[in-house]
């Protein structure tokens, strides 16, 4: 059985921890590829209930493998208190793997992410403040530190020394903050690599050799298609790629083993930092969603912008990542509005547009066209097949996948891993 990819469709918090955390039984590996320590994925088992940031959501079904692979972007002190955190709650964590070529989020690049941020002012992006941006612009630029790194004292001092030359200027001339010292950098990362050396292995190898073996890989994704770097809507992204490709890069696993792209599409739509949204709504409506749907960040505990479904959206998602399955989530939230607007398409300085614009300024202003669709009342947080569902909700959802060009093969109707209607088995 080849891998399937687990992604999010829209601006994050789709529900991705859920999702994983479902098919986590029935996988032998869960991967995560990309990201690090910026997303906060939920999962709710009974009345328990986690917060990952960093392992992939598969740790909680004790038969699979969690892998961070060498996409990722790993702070060590956060993976470590992760761990132990779950520890102390009974989760066994001794099969994760880590990528030896998976970069590090060292303190100074924490740093650097918040100074940045307060530095654009009224201009900046809304990071997570967790270092994510400098340390892919570290990896990119040949100037970062890796975790196999960890375990050569020499190549470490010199990297950590060769990168503090160049963000202690800035630090110090730009920012005016005190300069960071090379030799406490390179001690607190080689106690932080003693502490997780027995996670670290060649996560490619292993993966591709289960492949070869029939067992069954999911590749868990972090933030979502339009926080993508090249996909999504730039600047006002995250600094890695969420939708499928990214997969590949992201763990050493080629292409041709992905049979299947599930994007994970929450029934609204919500965004966390700056940038364009077009449903976004400032209203009742708004707070609504945010209060019923219980939109907080998990990562920063900020307020999630909120606003209706966007079509045009969900397309763009099925057509960058070549979706083949949408999990549609958080459908139980929308009981109880009498009328459930859905951006159809975009009327764009006065003409009508179908599609999500390539154009950055375009995008900024679009106004969504809506049609109306009538709500329901009934409690569906119990349902269990789709026929179950009012037929309100029934339309609702068939005439989502009409506009969003894949089939919804299951529907979330609350947080709890039984709380899904699954339509077509995705193993
Ligand atoms: P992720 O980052 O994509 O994993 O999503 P988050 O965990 O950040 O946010 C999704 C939130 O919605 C979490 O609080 C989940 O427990 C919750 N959730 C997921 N699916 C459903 C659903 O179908 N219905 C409801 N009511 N809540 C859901
Ligand atoms: P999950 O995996 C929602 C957003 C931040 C900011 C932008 C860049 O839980 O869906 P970064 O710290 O990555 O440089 O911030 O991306 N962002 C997320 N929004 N869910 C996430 O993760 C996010 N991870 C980053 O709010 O706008
Ligand atoms: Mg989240």
């Amino acid at each position: 059985m080849p891998a399937l990819v687990l992604l999010g469709a829209q601006w994050g918090d789709e529900g991705k921890g859920k999702a994983t955390d479902l098919l986590g039984g029935s996988v032998d590996y869960v991967v995560r590829y990309q990201g690090g320590n910026n997303a906060g994925h939920t999962v709710v088992v009974g009345d328990q209930k986690y917060a990952l940031h960093l392992l992939p959501s598969g740790i909680l079904s004790p038969e699979c493998t969690p892998v961070i692979g060498n996409g990722v972007v790993i702070d060590p002190s956060v993976l470590l208190s992760e761990l132990s955190g779950l520890n102390e709650r009974g989760v066994d964590t001794s099969k994760l793997l880590i990528s030896g070529n998976a970069h590090i989020i060292t303190t100074y690049n924490v740093t650097v992410d918040k100074v940045t941020e307060r530095f654009l002012g009224k201009r900046k992006i809304g990071t997570t403040g967790r270092g994510i941006g400098p340390t892919y612009a570290d990896k990119i630029n040949r100037t970062g530190i890796r975790v196999q790194d960890l375990y050569d004292e020499s190549i470490l001092t010199q990297k950590v020394e060769a990168a503090l030359e160049i963000k202690n200027q800035l630090l110090t001339k730009l920012y005016n903050r005190r300069a960071i010292e090379a030799g406490q950098v390179v001690e607190e990362l080689l106690t932080h690599g003693e502490n997780i050396k027995q996670y670290v292995a060649d996560t490619t190898l292993i993966l591709n050799n289960a492949l070869d073996e029939d067992k069954v890989v999911l590749f868990e994704g972090g933030q979502g298609t339009l926080l993508d770097v090249d996909h999504g809507t730039y600047p006002f992204v995250t600094s890695s790629n969420p939708t499928a490709g990214g997969a590949c890069t992201g763990t050493g696993v080629g292409p041709t083993k992905i049979s299947r792209v599930i994007g994970i599409l929450k029934a609204y739509t919500t965004r966390v930092g700056a940038g364009p949204f077009p449903t976004e709504l400032f209203d009742e409506d708004g707070e609504a969603l945010r209060r019923i749907g219980g939109e907080r960040g998990v990562t920063t505990g900020r307020d999630r912008r909120c606003g209706w479904f966007d079509a045009p959206i969900a397309r763009y998602a099925t057509r960058v990542n070549g979706l083949t399955d949408f999990f549609l989530t958080k459908l139980d939230v929308l009981t109880g509005w009498e009328q459930i607007p859905v951006c159809v398409a975009y009327e764009i300085d006065g003409k009508r547009v179908e599609e999500l614009p390539y154009s950055q300024t375009d995008f900024h202003h679009a106004k969504p066209v809506y049609e109306n669709f009538p709500g329901w009342s009934e409690d569906i947080s119990k349902a269990k097949t789709f026929d179950e569902l009012p037929k309100n909700a029934k339309a609702y959802v068939k005439a989502l996948e009409e506009m969003s060009g894949a089939p919804i093969s299951a529907i979330g109707v609350g947080p709890g891993r039984t709380e899904t209607i699954e339509i077509n088995s995705f193993i």
